[in-house]
């Protein structure tokens, strides 16, 4: 299961690709919002620092306007995967620009049904979101189950299922059961995932026994 970050803050990408684990980056508007900084630059910075994809959103909705932002967006390096909205115009926008060689992915997916259209549009990445739904008393899971059976069932659709809306480590834990292609998953997400208070307790005892035997390995 490949792991993306779902943040466009630069130093807590930067941490988290020096562990080896990031196999890439995931942004929004909200996101980009929150960091403060220019689209552009940021996702050129955040491409120098992650060799795999790295989304940017368009911001526009018509399709002309987004084709236009999507290839500016796709022009700032070759990492750079277009994100668009799940919309009529987002998948003729998927379609024009997976016609030219760029990576897509289809954002804001709440039902498998439009998970078939941006496979059939020729996206690279498909998100469901799935604590939006759970949200709103939905079974957000229960849709990425979905997915990866229905994709599995036309082995030429070559569209990967990405989780997205991740907001604990149960739901990166149901979507590899079910099969996610990628989890993308913020920052305090995947630090919970490391962190287990029998590894501190091993840990804290370990090391008070080593002490007791006066040894140094260096
Ligand atoms: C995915 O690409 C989105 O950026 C993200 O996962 C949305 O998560 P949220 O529902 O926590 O905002």
């Amino acid at each position: 299961m490949k792991f993306f970050v779902d943040t466009a803050d630069v130093d807590d990408i930067r941490d988290l690709a020096a562990t080896g684990l990031l196999d890439g980056v995931t942004t929004n508007p909200s996101l980009i919002a929150k960091s403060g900084r220019n689209i552009l630059e940021v996702i050129e910075e955040i491409c120098g620092l992650v060799d795999g994809p790295v989304s940017a959103e368009v911001a526009a909705t018509d399709f002309d306007t987004m084709l236009k932002e999507g290839r500016k967006l796709a022009k700032i390096a070759d990492n750079v995967t277009v994100k668009v909205p799940l919309t009529m115009d987002g998948l003729k926008t998927c379609h024009a620009l997976s016609s030219e060689g760029t990576m897509v992915n289809v954002t804001l997916c709440f039902s498998a049904n439009q998970a078939l259209l941006a496979a059939k549009a020729g996206a690279s990445f498909v998100s469901p979101f799935i604590g939006r739904l759970d949200d709103i008393g939905e079974d957000g899971m229960m849709l990425i189950e979905d997915i990866v059976m229905i994709y599995e069932n036309y082995p030429h659709l070559e569209t990967e299922v990405l989780a997205a809306s991740i907001r604990h480590p149960q739901h990166l834990l149901a979507a590899a059961k079910a099969g996610s292609h990628v989890a993308t998953i913020p920052p305090n997400v995947i630090r919970q995932l490391y962190s287990h208070p029998l590894t501190d307790k091993g840990l804290a005892a370990f090391l008070s026994d080593w002490e007791k035997t006066g040894q140094s390995i260096l």
